[in-house]
Parts: C-alpha cells; structure tokens; sequence
C-alpha cells in the first residue's frame, strides 16, 4: 500500500492536462508569430513609402480615381470627411494606415504600392 504516489485518475488527469496546456502554447506561438511577421510587412512598407519622394499630381490622378466618390472632387468631402488640413490632425504613418488598414469601413482598404501611396500623401499634403 503506497500513501505518497498518485492515483491513476490524478496521473490521467495531469497528463490531459500537460497536453492541453502544450497545444494551447503551441496555438499562442502560432499567433505571436503571424503577429510579428505582419506587422513587420507593414513596417517595412511604410519606411519605404516614408523614404520616397512622391509626386502631388500623380497623386491628385490617384484621388480622383479611387478617392473622389466619398471623399469628394476638390477632396471637400461627401460620404467622407474634407481632408483639406487632414495633414495636420494625422501623421503621415496615420494616413498610410487609414488608406491601407481598413480600418474605419465604409472606407475600404486600399492595395496600393510605396510609389503610390507616397503620390497620395503629397497630394493631401499640397491641399493644406
Ligand atoms: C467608400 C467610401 C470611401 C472611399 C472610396 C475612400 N474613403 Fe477615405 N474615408 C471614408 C470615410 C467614411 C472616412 C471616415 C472614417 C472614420 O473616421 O470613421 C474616411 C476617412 C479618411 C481619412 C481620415 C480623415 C480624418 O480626418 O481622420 C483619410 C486620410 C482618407 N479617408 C483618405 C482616403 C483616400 C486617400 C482615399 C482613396 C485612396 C479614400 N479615403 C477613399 C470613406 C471613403
């Protein structure tokens, strides 16, 4: 008769245990990784989008293609808010996150590379 060895329920319940608690820590991992990995991508574009020089009229050309329906033709604003000093409220990072992120539907996401999305801030930033 053993008093200090556990009884095989308890040795069943710690292993279940034990397993749950590696796939949960595996999962997190899993997740941590997909965080870090995405967030770096975004990172990465946009101190290439903060390095570039855009220009305001290709930016403009821009606009008025895929922005003008909410935002309005002189960016004054319709389903959109004006964006005419909108450089002042938001940062540049800010910007190219509102553009990209899709964060506040029914502004959608906007897929658009560094070249691009530099254009579109050098056209917010000439409507100061
Ligand atoms: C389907 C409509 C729609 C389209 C298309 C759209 N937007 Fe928007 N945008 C919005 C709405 C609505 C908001 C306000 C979101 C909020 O703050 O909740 C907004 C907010 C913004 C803001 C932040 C304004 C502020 O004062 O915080 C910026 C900058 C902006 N849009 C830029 C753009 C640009 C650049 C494009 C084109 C590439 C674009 N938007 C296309 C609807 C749209």
């Amino acid at each position: 008769m053993s008093t200090s060895s556990s009884t095989a329920a308890e040795r069943d319940f710690k292993s279940e245990f034990l397993k749950i608690a590696f796939i949960l820590f595996g999962v997190l991992l899993i997740c941590f990784s997909i965080f870090f990995v995405k967030n770096h991508e975004n990172n990465n574009y946009i101190i290439k989008t903060l390095e570039l020089n855009g220009s305001a009229e290709e930016g403009d050309a821009l606009f008025k293609i895929n922005c003008v329906g909410c935002h309005g033709i002189t960016a004054r604003g319709l389903v959109g808010p004006d964006l005419h000093s909108v450089t002042q409220r938001l940062n540049d990072k800010e910007i190219i996150k509102q553009v990209t992120g899709g964060l506040t539907p029914p502004m959608p996401s906007f897929e658009i590379d560094p070249v691009n999305m530099s254009n579109l801030l050098k056209y917010l930033h000439s409507l100061e």
